[in-house]
């Protein structure tokens, strides 16, 4: 079959339920994302049986929408294939999303094409938006005028809240993980550590917001939260950097900060006696800067080790500004492109899956299959290499 020209993408990995069109070039002519972050505000992190069952609702309905707008935009009979996250991320999710894409693929004889979650990330960065969807305007270089795509070869950064991945993208797309981390991921890190000061999960973005009322006075410059080093130089370690907050935070409370203890022990003393507000900045700020710090620090090391290679960043953590600047200086200084998407498709969605399904397809790394097998799901499907049999 020639290369498909609509993909009809559908992600449910985590705690976004997301459905969307794409075309060949990267234009996303429809999409929707509905979010789980209220559900799990409440539990204070994914429940993920509560997730699965969140998309089991979500995705039908998301789908019906996507599909009356498709219809409206006379786009139907231009649907030529299905794409599925595949992998990694909850197990059961996972299966949701492609018992849901598997059943209306084979309803309307499509074939369907299984895609690694991480992928869709790095290829976030060469969508562009034609259509107004109920979810956001058109952006920059919207309506026949896409901005320039990413050159290959790539360094690629995925941050987010259950991921931290270094990777090359070589000229004909091929993916070469350099590392990631060994424990918590970037995201997890921040919403860990925010949980510690008293921000509500996911607190990322909070403790940005509560680092920044720093502003350029001296305020945790005393507070050193250690990175760990890790054995590979392309590899990640955030658990030390929440241990020292914890000590920090336990300190500043006048509690024994010598033996943290358990994180759920840790955090009900914090919400019995809140650190002061001024600790809570202190705090905030010396994370951010440690975190920061680590991720960029190896993305440098990796732009040095590859001549000529661009930088492209996903993830939800690239809402961070300290990261984002940090990462276009690291890139400009070395004369570097850098492609950072839009916000809403850093975070999760279906039309990054969309748009590594079409880069997968033209490059040969990817073959479209029979929805009649089903699709198979991996928890831990490693970048670059074959999809889950
Ligand atoms: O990619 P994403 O939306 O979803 C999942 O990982 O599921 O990433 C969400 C993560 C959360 O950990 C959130 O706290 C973090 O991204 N995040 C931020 C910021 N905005 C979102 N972390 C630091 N600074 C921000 N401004
Ligand atoms: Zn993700």
């Amino acid at each position: 079959m020639s290369a498909p020209r609509v993909i009809l993408a559908i992600e449910s990995s985590c705690d976004e339920s997301a459905v969307a069109l794409v075309r060949a070039d990267g234009l996303v002519l429809a999409e929707r994302v509905a979010t789980q972050a209220a559900l799990h505000a409440t539990t204070g992190g994914v429940v993920p049986e509560a997730a699965a069952r969140a998309h089991h609702t979500q995705l039908p309905t998301l789908l019906s929408g996507l599909l009356d707008e498709a219809t409206g935009l006379g786009l139907q009979s231009q649907i030529d294939a299905v794409a599925v996250t595949a992998g990694p991320g909850l197990l059961a999710s996972l299966l949701v999303g492609a018992s849901v894409a598997s059943g209306w693929a084979w309803g309307r004889g499509l074939p369907i094409v299984p895609i690694n979650h991480l992928e869709g990330h790095l290829r976030a960065a060469w969508l562009h938006a034609g259509a107004v969807t109920e979810r956001h305007v058109p952006v920059q270089g919207a309506r026949g005028a896409p901005p320039a795509a990413p050159t290959l070869p790539a360094i690629g950064l995925v941050v987010s809240g259950g991921h931290t991945l270094l990777v090359r993208i070589d000229r004909d797309g091929a993916i070469e993980r350099l590392g990631g981390t060994v424990d918590d991921a970037a995201g997890e890190a921040f919403d860990k550590i925010a949980r510690l000061i008293g921000l509500p999960y996911p607190g990322g973005a909070a403790l940005s917001a509560l680092a920044a009322t720093a502003g350029t006075a001296p305020v945790g410059q005393g507070i050193r939260l250690p990175i760990a080093r890790t054995d590979k130089p392309f590899d990640f370690s955030f658990s030390g950097v929440k241990t020292a907050a914890a000590r920090v935070a336990l300190a500043a409370i006048g509690a024994d900060a010598t033996a943290p203890g358990r994180a759920g022990a840790i955090a009900q003393l914090l919400e019995e006696r809140p650190i002061p507000s001024s600790a809570a900045v202190a705090i905030a700020a010396a994370a951010e800067r440690a975190i920061v710090g680590a991720l960029v620090e190896r993305v440098e090391r990796a732009l040095d080790a590859t001549p000529d290679a661009a930088l492209i960043v996903g993830g939800g953590v690239a809402a961070n500004a300290v990261l984002r600047r940090a990462l276009v200086a690291a890139a400009e200084r070395r004369g570097r492109a850098i492609a950072i998407p839009p916000i809403f498709w850093c975070t999760d969605n279906a039309a990054m899956i969309g748009a590594a399904a079409h880069a997968a397809l033209a490059d040969g790394r990817a073959a479209l299959r029979d929805p009649g097998n089903g699709v198979s799901v991996s928890a831990s499907w490693r970048i670059g290499t074959e999809a889950p049999q």
